[in-house]
Parts: structure tokens; sequence; C-alpha cells
């Protein structure tokens, strides 16, 4: 089944946004198979954000992500890495429509509260960087019963 990273930054951990956030990638139906917090190195912040060392924010980008506690986190379900990004809302809070994430919860882009996988291949890759895989755990939820497999026709007596 499809997985994403998803990050929540020191601004959004500092913030108590944890349980907002986290709600709303469960209440969805999105199971959650890997959990902790961390203060990343400056050196593992710039080798999360690897694909932006070119542009002028960078050092300040991974200045901010390892200034503080990040909660890491797996996600899994149908869809999880492009819907999560949709939950998430356009990187600039300024342009994240009412309903998203940044769009509620966030006001400027340096400090957007939130990171998701953007793609199949860096969710791989950013799920090895943060997680070993026995961090990673497998079990069927209900909501995952619920959306696949048996749904009562009727209520049981
Ligand atoms: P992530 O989920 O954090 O990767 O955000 P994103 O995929 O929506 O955006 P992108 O990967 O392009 O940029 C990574 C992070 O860099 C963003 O989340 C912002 O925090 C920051 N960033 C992006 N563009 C700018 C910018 O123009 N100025 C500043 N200061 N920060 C930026
Ligand atoms: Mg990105």
């Amino acid at each position: 089944m499809e997985r994403t990273f998803i990050a929540i930054k020191p601004d959004g951990v500092q913030r108590g946004l944890i349980s907002e956030i986290v709600s709303r990638f469960e209440r969805k139906g999105f199971k959650l198979v890997a959990i902790k917090i961390v203060i990343p190195s400056k050196d593992f912040a710039e080798r999360h954000y690897h694909d932006l060392k070119e542009r002028p924010f960078f050092n300040g980008l991974c200045d901010f992500l390892s200034s503080g506690p990040v909660l890491a986190m797996v996600w899994e379900g149908e869809g999880v890495i492009k819907y999560g990004r949709k939950l998430i809302g356009a990187t600039d809070p300024q342009k994240s429509e009412p309903g998203t994430i940044r769009g509620d919860l966030a006001v400027v882009v340096g400090r957007n509260i939130i990171h998701g996988s953007d793609g199949p291949e860096t969710a791989k890759d950013e799920i090895n960087l943060w997680f070993k895989p026995e961090e990673l755990v497998n079990y069927t939820s209900n909501a995952e019963n619920i959306f696949h497999f048996q749904m009562a026709a009727k209520p049981l007596t």
C-alpha cells in the first residue's frame, strides 16, 4: 500500500499543532504506521532538502528544520502521497486554500508548519532517510476494513 513521509516542522510543534494536524490525516482515513519526535542535525536537514541546495533560502530552511523538535511520521493509504499534499495545501500559506492545513494554520512560507513528500520516489527516499525499516508497523486498521473488506449489511443481533 502507498506510503508518504509527513513531518511537522519545529514551528508546528512549538505552536501546539501536533494533535490538530495528526487528526486531519487520521479522520480522512489514512493509517499512521510510524511516528517519532526528533531534533535533526543541520547535516540531516541538508540531506532531507538536498533537492533545494541551489535555492537562496536553502541555508535558512535547513537551519530552521534543525532548530527544534520535528514530528516525523509515515502515513499509509490509497492515494496518500497526492492527497496528503492536498490536505497540506500550497507551499506559500498566502496561496493555500482555506480548509487546508497551511491555509488554516500558517501565514508565511518560511514557517509553513508541515512537510509532505511530493511524489512516489521522494516518499521512498524520505521514509528511508528518517526511519529504519523496523520502525514501520504493519497492521490492519478498522477504517481499512470498512473501506476495502467488509461492512455488515444490517446490524448484528
Ligand atoms: P515541503 O513539504 O516542506 O517540501 O514544502 P513544499 O514541497 O510545498 O515546497 P518546496 O519543497 O518547494 O520547499 C520546501 C520548503 O522550503 C517549503 O516548505 C518552505 O518552507 C521553504 N520555501 C519554499 N519556497 C520558499 C521561499 O521562496 N522562501 C522561503 N523563505 N522559504 C521557501
Ligand atoms: Mg517539497
